[in-house]
């Protein structure tokens, strides 16, 4: 097949990565896109490199059975921790969203920015790291939030427990005064309502948007954007798809119909 008229895979643990596919699919309709929701493994962010990993390998190795032109890594966790593993592994383009959002901050007018992000993320300083390549005077604070995953995953962002929770993370990181607050994790932001009770909105940037511009960039570069198709999705996940398609529907316009995937073909080569 023409490499252009082949699809996009798209994968996260869960939810988090319908963020990125969202703003992507608003400016590129056109395309063939494959959603994982590695919802088995949910959630990545407590998870040690090994573990990640063998989670990534199979991935995407499920995705090049499947014939991809390119894999969007929706996913903090992974880009951190294992992009550089497996980046040259494979034939097809891969987006890591924390790489491509690096050069974009980076570029900015800040000096002083804060991360939230998951527990593995943080560990790994992936944001500090990417983002000191480009611009070496500038502060960044980073703050792990273990528990925000799971209050999106739930769909509690109501319960006090969790308000509190949330309000609290928020404190901590506002002692160091950022400019900015990156949502370094995917499923961040379906919680700036709730975060945007404490803080202005606008105190908060979602990658999201800057990371699919890249993606079309490049794909545009490589003459790899699929103009004559009309496009189809097709979205799967490793474990519990009515309760997928029940929360994906609050975050998504329409139901992405998830279907299990084939517990032998997702296993192949573990
Ligand atoms: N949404 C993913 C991320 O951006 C994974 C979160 C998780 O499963 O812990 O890191």
């Amino acid at each position: 097949m023409i490499e252009k008229y082949k699809s996009i895979g798209i994968y996260d643990s869960g939810l988090g990565g319908l963020s990125v596919f969202k703003e992507l699919f608003s400016k590129l309709k056109n395309e063939n896109y494959i959603y994982f929701g590695d919802t088995k493994n949910l959630p990545y962010g407590d998870k040690k490199e090994d573990e990640l990993l063998k989670i990534a390998t199979n991935i995407f190795n499920i995705f090049e059975r499947m014939n991809v032109k390119a894999v969007v890594m929706a996913c903090n966790t992974t880009s951190a921790v294992v992009y550089d593993k497996i980046k040259d592994k494979y034939d097809f383009k891969i987006y890591p969203i924390i790489q491509n959002f690096a050069k974009y901050i980076a570029s900015q007018n800040y000096e002083r920015l804060g991360v939230f992000a998951t527990s593995s993320t943080i560990n790994s300083h992936a944001y500090l790291k990417y983002i000191k390549l480009y611009k070496n005077n500038i502060s960044i604070f980073e703050h792990a939030c273990p528990n925000w995953v799971k209050i999106v995953e739930e769909n509690s962002f109501d319960d006090e427990i969790n308000q509190n929770i949330i309000k609290k993370d928020l404190e901590e990181l506002l002692k160091f005064r950022p400019q900015k607050i990156i949502l370094g994790c995917t499923h961040y932001p379906f919680l700036l309502d709730n975060l945007s009770k404490y803080v202005q909105r606008d105190m908060f940037i979602d990658p999201a948007r800057c990371f699919a511009k890249e993606i079309i960039n490049d794909l545009a570069k490589h003459d790899l954007i699929n103009e004559q198709e009309k496009g189809k999705i097709t979205c799967y996940v490793s474990s519990n798809p009515k309760s997928f398609s029940k929360n994906s529907k609050i975050f998504f316009d329409f139901d992405l119909n998830p279907m299990l995937l084939n517990e032998k073909e997702y296993f192949v080569n573990i």
